[in-house]
């Protein structure tokens, strides 16, 4: 198999994750993605991975340097998961985030801002349903002014 049929099949199986029921025990399944090369696009919607699948998945991230698309709708992810998305900042590619239907409130806001202001290259950050308040508004609007960044 060459390298590009590799990716390939890689991109499907990847795909082939959106919901499929991967649970918080996922977590050390997710950390086995170091082993996967130039992963750009992962999707695992719909998939109740939980604060403590992230932390999984965030390890497996950290090698992972070309992803460029993370869309993690209704995963089930809490307040706490804007400090664990702080190792996104390791991502220098990333374009686009995806988190809506993610109670992570105003507090998980603003651990994911850490992460946020040093993605030069982030286009697109979806946060419908994350139980936003007023409160996010500044912080929002302080990170589209650091960034390329169209809020949706
Ligand atoms: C991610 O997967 C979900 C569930 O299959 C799908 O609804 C959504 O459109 C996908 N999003 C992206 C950006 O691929
Ligand atoms: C939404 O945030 C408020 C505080 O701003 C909190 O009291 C409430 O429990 C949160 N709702 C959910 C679904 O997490």
């Amino acid at each position: 198999m060459n390298v590009r049929c590799f990716t390939s099949f890689l991109f499907l199986f990847l795909h082939s994750l959106r919901s499929c029921q991967l649970s918080t025990k996922s977590g050390p399944v997710l950390r086995d993605m170091n082993n996967i090369i130039n992963l750009e696009d992962l999707n695992l919607s719909l998939n109740p991975i939980g604060d403590e699948g992230l932390e999984g998945l965030m390890e497996g991230l950290k090698s992972q340097t070309k992803l460029r698309s993370l869309t993690l709708m209704n995963c089930k992810l809490s307040t706490k998961s804007g400090t664990i998305l702080r190792d996104l900042k390791n991502i220098n590619n990333l374009e686009e985030l995806h988190l809506s239907g993610n109670p992570i409130g105003d507090e998980g806001l603003e651990g994911l801002m850490e992460a946020l202001k040093s993605q030069t290259k982030l286009r697109i950050l979806l946060l419908e349903g994350c139980n936003l308040s007023t409160k996010s508004g500044p912080i929002l609007r302080d990170l589209k002014k650091n960034t390329n960044l169209d809020l949706k």
